[in-house]
């Protein structure tokens, strides 16, 4: 880790871990916006982040254009297995979409404030949806792999937030509120997207915690006496952030796992992204469904 970054500097070489209080984000993201307009004069609608092993979302997109991480000011490469790491352009379903594919984690040293750079982004260009998505273990104990779990709210156990540091009140309020953060009427959409397609989606509460690793059986056991149903490394921050920015949040858990300590079973990141990808088609279909019909 290097030391905090001087405010005139406009971020363009990446720095792990550096922190970006709310304030330096307008700068950020015109630089950022800017590098996409290069590359595309799309203007998306609506965002969607794919989690772990959820890739395949992608295939469904009428490709305009692709950018690599990389290629944008202050962003490196994903290095999360799973996660290619790329912004794509495109039309889903008819709607102008970006797709990020792959994303930036706490557990890889990234700041908060970095972490939800990509949806501040989304928001910047013009969506004014994001769909998150996730792999997730299940706290619910009726939640074995496979079960797809609208996310109905969360509970933000990171430890840290991305709104921490001066306000940028151009982008959104000092103290946002988060009564409804995950959005009714889409959750509403996407069980109408589901029955259509037929596949089942529960809908319940997102625990976020930074990993790396997973948790102790007693800490599933906390999180469900929390209010938990399912439990993972992402999506809350970025949640946070879309809400401050005036978005409409919503998302789906794929639960890979039951969480630690409620099927025997050791937890493997290769077995998480094998359920992933097992289950991935099916939500999939639930969410191009449901972005036909925005
Ligand atoms: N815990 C946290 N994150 C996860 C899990 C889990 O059991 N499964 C997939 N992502």
């Amino acid at each position: 880790m290097s030391g905090p970054a001087g405010r005139d500097d406009p971020g363009r070489g990446f720095v792990l871990g550096r922190d970006i209080p709310p304030a330096d984000q307008p700068a950020l993201l015109t630089a950022l916006e800017r590098a996409v307009g290069e590359r595309t004069s799309l203007r998306p609608r609506i965002g969607l982040v794919l989690g772990s092993g959820l890739g395949g979302l992608s295939e469904a997109l009428e490709l305009e254009a692709a950018i690599p991480f990389e290629d944008l000011p202050g962003w490196p490469q994903a290095t999360a297995p799973g996660h290619a790491g790329r912004l794509l352009f495109g039309r889903l379903s008819g709607v102008d979409a970006v797709v990020q594919q792959g994303r930036f984690h706490l557990y890889e040293g990234h700041s908060a404030g970095f972490v939800v750079q990509p949806v501040l982004l989304m928001a910047r260009l013009g969506a004014e949806v994001v769909v998150l998505t996730n792999a997730a273990g299940g706290v619910n104990p009726e939640y074995g792999a496979g079960t797809l779990m609208v996310i109905a709210d969360h509970l933000n156990l990171t430890g840290t937030h991305p709104l921490v540091g001066p306000n940028a009140a151009e982008i959104g309020p000092r103290f946002p509120d988060m009564t409804e953060v995950w959005d009714a009427s889409l959750r509403k959409r996407l069980h109408e997207a589901g029955a259509a397609e037929r596949v089942t989606l529960e809908e319940g509460v997102y625990a976020c915690l930074t990993g790396p690793s997973y948790e102790t059986p007693a800490e599933v056991r906390m999180l469900r006496g929390l209010g938990a149903d399912a439990v993972g490394m992402s999506t809350a921050l970025e949640a946070i952030a879309a809400r401050w920015a005036g978005m409409r949040v919503c998302g789906v858990s794929l639960v890979t796992n039951p969480g630690a300590g409620l099927s025997g079973a050791k937890l493997s990141h290769d077995e998480v992204l094998a359920a992933a990808e097992a289950a991935g088609p099916r939500l999939a279909q639930v969410i191009s469904r449901f972005v036909a019909g925005l």
